[in-house]
């Protein structure tokens, strides 16, 4: 009995530190609680509010697919349709560039800018053509350059390439100037956006019959500061070759329809940067909205070749020639 109680003493007299220890451990906790709650403060969340910088990652997400018809927030009724397999690659928004090559259709829709053109500018010769739609706003465009006061000085020295063409302008711009200068500013044959017919080079045509390259300066900056009126931008600009593959070309007009040349130049973007920027706009996340001189316009991309497409009004869509297609739908 002795042995047992002397034992059970020890015990006792040995426990007691820890006691000691876990007493102090729990008036640390409740005096740095209670100050936590006493300054209002919450603890932070388990998950993070969406698209907040900095948080966790968001936790996956559990939607179920969206049925086949869906009307969108701004009350455009979409039904979800399957596209032709050629619809990535065509449209006025494609990306053609040094590394995403042009899918040449087997027709390609094309008007001889000399027989179409106003009395507005001038043309190389017969041989230059450009896509329809390019040619009407190049007609505007350049119409309302004479109109605000610009001179008939103009001429296109470039439209639509072929494929052949493009390679022997490389090869001969190598030769001349080297590998390194044409690399700058010649695009590979098929990494060319002439070969698209929505794109035109302009050069200067002085009454005296002298000509000069086109740099964008003088009477010329009300076109390369206005051109996204007309549904052109200035492809490629200082600053942006790393994105681009080419130098500054101020002479060098892309044709992407009015509403995303008006965002392209509102966000200083090179259309490589743009493509990525509309992928932010899922048809099933928040849509874009441009407002520009002809109204206003909802805008989606859909990954893939299936999409939701307005059932009825004004739209447009065009693959981006990488991985989706971009729905353009006229809501004003
Ligand atoms: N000069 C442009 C980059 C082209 O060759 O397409
Ligand atoms: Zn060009």
């Amino acid at each position: 009995m002795r042995r047992n109680t002397r034992y059970r003493r020890r015990r006792r007299a040995r426990l007691r530190p820890a006691h000691v220890v876990l007493l102090l451990a729990a008036v640390i906790l409740c005096v740095f609680g209670s100050s936590r709650l006493a300054g209002g403060r919450e603890p932070p969340p388990a998950v993070k509010v969406d698209g907040e910088p900095g948080g966790e990652p968001a936790e996956p997400s559990s939607q179920e697919p969206l049925p086949a018809n869906v009307v969108t927030a701004s009350g455009i009724a979409c039904t979800r349709t399957t596209l032709a397999d050629d619809a990535l690659y065509t449209g006025d928004l494609i990306l053609v560039n040094n590394m995403v090559f042009y899918h040449f259709p087997e027709d390609q829709e094309l008007e001889c800018i000399f027989d179409k053109k106003t009395s507005s500018y001038y043309v190389r010769d017969r041989e230059v053509f450009l896509a329809p739609v390019a040619m009407e706003a190049l007609n505007e465009m350049l119409d309302a350059f004479m109109n605000q006061g610009g001179s008939k000085s103009i001429n296109v020295v470039a439209g639509f390439r072929t494929e052949e063409f493009q390679q022997h302008l490389f090869d001969q711009s190598a030769e001349r100037n080297g590998l390194s200068h044409a690399e700058k500013y010649v695009a590979k044959p098929g990494g060319s956006e002439h070969h698209t017919g929505l794109v035109v080079d302009l050069s200067v045509l002085r009454s005296d019959g002298s000509s000069a390259d086109y740099d964008g300066t003088g009477e010329y900056a009300w076109i390369n500061s206005n051109c996204h009126d007309y549904g052109y931008i200035v492809r490629y600009e200082t600053g942006k070759e790393s994105l681009t593959g080419i130098w500054d070309e101020p002479w060098h007009f892309r044709y992407v329809g009015i509403p995303h040349a008006t965002e392209i130049a509102r966000l200083d973007m090179c259309l490589e940067e743009y493509m990525d920027y509309l992928r932010q706009f899922p048809f099933e996340g928040k849509h874009l909205t441009i407002e520009c001189v002809s109204g206003t316009y909802e805008v989606w991309y859909s990954s893939g070749t299936t999409a939701y497409l307005p059932d009825s009004g004004e739209y447009e869509v065009s693959g981006n020639n990488v991985d989706g297609v971009i729905v353009t739908c006229k809501i004003k």
